[in-house]
């Protein structure tokens, strides 16, 4: 029987609340906010779908180009109007801005927009179910936007908890030394610093344990992963991916993103050798033009980039590349980017990702003569576009009639459906049981439509027990 003292006793249970976490930007920052709910979760903190329900709204956001911080602040509109009318009904939302944005400005966030509690950088993650307490207490707004010493990761909860997750995310590197004239991130995610190869494995190891097959390792600059082995030398990104081939039921591997001057001998020929390995390779080449490139900072020539491709593809004839490409930089003339129209032409890209370039606060080309005007920035990109989106297709279209590997991730659109990716990241719709998902199986492709690919099982495929890595 429970007395007053024991009862005294017994251990304090957070009362149940709601978090809404709204991710901008890029793969890092998904897995960023995968993390923060982790770290809130032992604090009583259930996610929610609905921001009207949630007590602490997370705008996870995005600086890398003008269009991605100012939708922060058209978010920040409507969540002020959700705060007002849950204050009405006697309830209060704290609201929070996390990520690069919150990196770059800072305190200035809450001048622009009063409705903020907190701002939390990417480096202070760890760090917010304290903030989350001292705003509450308080009623006053905290920032947080330090570079602490402390490696944020070694703060943040073990995962995974709830679903299974049949492709992850692990962040393994963060923040650049490159210094892209263009680019945010050296400043909003820091000096490049790379986790221990120990830590990484655990965390594969524990999702494999959970149901994931496949892991794509993220990093800014992925491929300068230099993480302290347990010898404490170096370990590169080709070392890693080897000993995680090793991880029983992890079944794929990928990684993302690359920086072409660090694409050594040892990755590319692991391309070539390692099964897990997939033949999908994302290296942006920002412009075909050396003039610009140089202007970039990217510290490669145009040839240096195409000579790294066909390395590349010497060492897997198959690989799907994938680039980033920005036009309109400073500078750029008719004959700069006919030079990026024809590499991205001679490349053959599977996917690509185009921008027109946007003045960043702070970064050196923002204050560059020869501001392109924003028409011819955006005929150039419909330009490029039209070269990319004719390669995409015809990437595609070469697939039809082949039998390739899909890994099912979800059900379909349509009952009766199932989704997965092919090897070389395409979406793959199915008609199929549900009990696929998560499973590996041969489907011969039929035909293509503009996102997506369509196929059937090949006859005779049977499901088998997913295997469980001893953890
Ligand atoms: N303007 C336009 N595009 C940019 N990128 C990064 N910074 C800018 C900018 N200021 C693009 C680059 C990079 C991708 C993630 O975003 O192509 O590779
Ligand atoms: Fe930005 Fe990538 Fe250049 Fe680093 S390498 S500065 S992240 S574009």
């Amino acid at each position: 029987m429970l007395n007053k003292r024991s009862l005294a006793q017994a251990p304090q249970r957070p009362l149940p609340k709601k978090l809404h976490i709204k991710t901008f930007g890029c793969q890092m920052n998904a897995y960023d906010s995968e993390r923060m709910a982790e770290a809130l979760e032992p604090q009583g903190y259930a996610l929610t779908e609905d921001p009207a329900e949630a007590d602490l709204v997370i705008l996870n956001t995005c600086h890398i180009r003008e269009k991605a911080a100012e939708k922060v602040y058209s978010e920040l509109g409507r969540m002020r109007l959700v705060k007002e009318s849950r204050r009405s009904e006697g309830r209060d939302t704290l609201i929070a801005v996390a990520g690069c944005v919150a990196q770059a400005e800072g305190a200035e966030i809450m001048a622009r927009a009063r409705v903020v509690d907190i701002v939390v950088g990417p480096q202070s993650y760890h760090r917010l179910p304290d903030l989350v307490a001292e705003a509450s207490a308080t009623g006053r707004g905290v920032v947080a936007t330090d570079f602490p010493a402390e490696a944020k990761f070694a703060h943040l909860p073990e995962r995974p908890r709830g679903k299974v997750q049949i492709s992850a995310f692990v962040t393994v590197q963060e923040g650049c030394d490159k210094f892209c004239t263009f680019c945010v991130v050296p400043y909003t995610r820091g000096a490049e610093f790379s986790r221990a190869p120990s830590e990484i494995v655990a965390e594969v190891e524990r999702l494999a344990g959970h149901g994931t097959r496949e892991i794509t390792l993220l990093g800014q600059n992925v491929n300068a992963y230099h993480g302290a082995g347990p010898d404490g030398r170096p370990w590169t990104l080709a070392r890693l991916l080897r000993r995680l081939a090793e991880v029983p039921s992890i079944e794929r591997l990928r990684y993302t993103t690359s920086h072409p001057l660090d694409m050594d001998e040892e990755l590319i020929r692991l391309h070539g050798d390692a099964p897990k390995l997939m033949p999908y390779l994302h290296l942006p080449f920002q412009s075909g033009s050396d003039r610009m490139l140089k202007a970039m900072n990217r510290k490669h020539t145009a040839p240096e980039y195409e000579a790294v491709i066909g390395r590349v593809r010497e060492a897997r004839p198959d690989i799907a590349l994938s680039t980033d490409i920005i036009v309109g930089f400073p500078g750029e003339t008719d004959k700069d980017f006919e030079a990026t129209l024809a590499l991205a032409a001679r490349a053959r890209f599977a996917q690509a990702f185009s921008f027109m370039y946007s003045a960043r606060a702070g970064t050196p080309a923002a204050s560059l003569d020869g501001q392109v005007p924003e028409e011819v920035k955006r005929q150039r990109l419909h330009a490029v576009q039209s070269v990319l989106d004719g390669d995409r297709h015809a990437f595609d279209r070469a697939t039809v009639g082949r039998r390739l590997k899909v890994l099912f991730e979800r059900q379909g659109r349509k009952p009766g459906q199932i989704a997965g990716r092919s090897p070389y990241l395409q979406a793959v719709h199915v008609e199929g049981p549900e009990k696929l998902i998560g499973q590996i199986a041969a489907v011969d492709i039929l035909a293509t439509s503009p996102n997506s690919l369509t196929g059937v099982i090949k006859s005779g495929f049977e499901w088998r027990e997913p295997v469980q890595a001893a953890v």
